[in-house]
């Protein structure tokens, strides 16, 4: 692509978690056999040369990339030196392949050293200016479609996409933080699940949380208005230690499968943060598989140790299919080492 035009084939900015960067490379090898590695703009942050559109190769990423966070298709690049009127144009060639109809945002990250360089503001009010001027309503931090650009020393890099084409809606796949502290810190990782995972979440009921404690995903299913059975041998934070809507098991999870069922008692989702190897982790699901209704719901984040993580992730699939369909498995914004895994009963 020639600096300042349309890229001429199609070239995706890919954002993954920095330890992660080989794994989404890989997971985009997978997805598209034809596809080239190109530069590298920060860490985690790189250039794909794709032989797939973009509809094609985010769907293929959906299903089976849970390394990659976010991506774009590049249409324009441009370079700190160029004239103003080179980014006017750019802008309005961007804005133009919005959709007037639907609510647009921009989503602009700058990856390079220190604070954003006056260059960038620049290239951000020209953008904002050319994103009013085209009449799509503004689409708040999630939005339908984003003009997205990753901007660095070296230069800037931007697409026109609609953000389901980017994995995420979020800006570089970024959820946002809604809370701070402990509790609310994990409370963040269900909160990006529910959101990231199309799926038809029990607005009432009971769920069962493994590894529960101190209370942030506890806390997170009691506001949806369900009523929970926490199992962890660690302790519970206020409030939720003496909450009317949960029930604590100071046990683990193994003890609590033997506990005798009373009849009629399954539960409409099961969650599931454990800290604990993912295979087992991924056992110990299937051997409590029986407390979820059939067709249920259930949320599990498998911590990776470092080396063999996609075995790890395998592995942990393999186990858990003999009980479950895997609807999902991304490494989320939220999650450090280890992915999301949305899967319902068979
Ligand atoms: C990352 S923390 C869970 C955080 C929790 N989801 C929240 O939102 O606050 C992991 C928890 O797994 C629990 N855990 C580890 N092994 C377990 C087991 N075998 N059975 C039940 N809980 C276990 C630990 O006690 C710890 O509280």
């Amino acid at each position: 692509m020639a600096p300042g035009a349309a890229a001429a084939g199609a070239e995706f900015l890919v954002t993954a978690r920095p330890e992660s960067w080989e794994l989404a490379w890989e997971d985009v090898r997978a997805a598209d056999g034809g596809a080239r590695l190109g530069q590298s703009v920060a860490p985690g942050v790189f250039l794909v040369a794709a032989t797939l559109d973009a509809a094609a190769l985010s769907e293929r990423l959906q299903r089976r990339g849970p390394f990659v966070r976010h991506l774009f298709s590049v249409h324009y690049r441009v370079s700190p030196g160029f004239a103003p009127a080179v980014w006017a144009d750019a802008g309005k060639a961007l804005a133009g392949r919005l959709d007037p109809a639907l609510g647009a945002g921009l989503q602009l990250r700058w990856v390079g050293q220190g604070p954003l360089p006056p260059w960038v503001m620049d290239l951000r009010r020209t953008l904002d200016t050319a994103l009013q001027q085209c009449g799509a309503p503004p689409g708040g931090p999630a939005p339908p479609q984003a003009i997205s650009v990753v901007a660095s020393e070296a230069g800037a890099w931007m697409g026109t996409s609609p953000t389901w084409h980017n994995l995420s809606p979020w800006s570089g796949g970024a959820a946002p933080t809604s809370r701070v502290g402990a509790v609310s810190r994990a409370a963040s990782k269900l909160l990006e699940a529910l959101r990231m995972f199309d799926l038809p979440w029990p607005q009432s009921g009971r769920a069962l949380d493994l590894g529960a404690a101190p209370g942030g995903w506890t806390g997170v299913l009691v506001e949806r208005g369900l009523s929970v059975v926490a199992v962890d041998p660690a302790a519970l934070a206020e409030p939720w230690a003496h909450h009317p809507h949960v029930a604590h098991h100071r046990e683990t999870a193994e003890a609590y499968a033997q506990r005798p069922r009373a009849p009629g008692d399954s539960v409409q989702l099961l969650v599931n943060d454990m800290r604990l190897e993912a295979a087992y982790s991924a056992r110990c699901m299937a051997m409590l598989s029986g407390r979820l209704q059939s067709g249920g719901l259930a949320v599990m984040t498998l911590k990776l140790h470092e080396v063999r993580r996609r075995r790890q992730v395998r592995e942990a699939v393999r186990i858990l299919e003999s009980e479950y369909t895997v609807a999902g498995c991304r490494q989320l914004y939220h999650n450090r080492s280890e992915v999301t895994l949305a899967l319902m009963r068979h």
